[in-house]
């Protein structure tokens, strides 16, 4: 049912933990599963990510998903981890389960709250960023859980 990429991310997630004083964290959750996501990213005078963890209270594609996210926006620039979608996630772990899918939904809303929270600490605007919601189900109220 999982591939190996996403057992082994869940068994062995990357990047967990938090960071102090990070340039910008990001909390969501969803309120149908009941799973939080949290992302700390660091970011340097380039709008390079240098570092980023996650702290996860959620299934265990909600965890593989989080490790793979973070893994994805290290090394790169503001905009181009803006451009990393819950596809690009999923792809990257060889693919979910169709019933899963909402959870790599909260990686993507994570890193764009990390990034949001990033930009109002620094009172700057990344274009194409929307405001990120608090709870993923409000994006995808057909799913099932
Ligand atoms: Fe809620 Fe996976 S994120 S079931």
């Amino acid at each position: 049912m999982y591939s190996e990429k996403v057992m082994d991310h869940f068994m062995h997630p990357r990047n967990v933990g938090e960071i102090e004083d990070a340039s910008g964290v990001g909390t969501v959750g969803n309120a149908k599963c009941g799973d939080i996501m949290r992302m700390y990213l660091d970011i340097d005078e380039n709008g390079v990510i240098r570092e980023a963890k996650f702290k996860t209270f959620g299934c265990g594609a909600a965890v593989a998903t989080s490790s793979m996210a973070t893994e994805l926006v290290k090394g790169k620039t503001v905009q181009e981890a803006l451009e990393i979608t819950n596809k690009a996630v999923m792809e990257a772990l060889d693919g979910l389960p169709p019933i899963k899918v909402h959870c790599s939904l909260l990686a993507e809303e994570a890193i764009h709250a990390a990034l949001w929270d990033y930009a109002e600490k620094h009172h700057i605007k990344i274009e194409g960023l929307e405001r990120p919601v608090n709870d993923i189900s409000e994006k995808a109220p057909e799913e099932e859980y």
